[in-house]
């Protein structure tokens, strides 16, 4: 399974595709990792991608919530809604033991991401799509 961006992904509009992409490299990488399948400690790697994508998942939650207000989506407490759950999600995945579960703890951030990409982004982002289109935000 690869995680490679295409052009159905997009909600039309450059800076969201832009963050959507970062979210589709960082699952490429947690990927990679799994992939080695090695005994070696990946520990350090594996929290250092798992701080990425928790800051990167806040962050674009953020900027998506800003301007689903600023543009008054009608959509938008629903919108919440799943962000806040992706967001719990992260929580729990934050209790793993990195370091004694490394294949299972990268497992679950593929998983997470997959979740992310089909229920998420090619659902509920695509809905936002037209409502910006039509106010001129591409
Ligand atoms: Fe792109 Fe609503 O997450």
């Amino acid at each position: 399974m690869a995680i490679k961006w295409k052009d159905t992904y997009s909600c039309n509009i450059a800076e969201i595709d832009k963050q959507h992409k970062k979210l589709f490299e960082i699952g490429s990488r947690i990927y990679d990792l799994l992939s080695l399948g090695d005994e070696f400690d990946r520990y350090d790697e594996i929290a250092q991608i798992f701080d990425e994508l928790r800051n990167y998942t806040i962050f674009h939650f953020g900027y998506e919530e800003e301007l689903m207000k600023k543009y008054g989506y009608e959509g938008y407490e629903n919108h919440k809604i799943e962000h806040d759950f992706f967001v719990k999600k992260l929580q729990r995945l934050e209790k793993t033991d990195f370091d004694n579960k490394q294949t299972e703890s990268l497992v679950e951030m593929i998983s997470f991401i997959a979740d992310w990409i089909t229920g998420h982004i090619l659902k509920t982002d695509m809905k936002y799509k037209d409502f910006f289109n039509a106010r001129g935000i591409y």
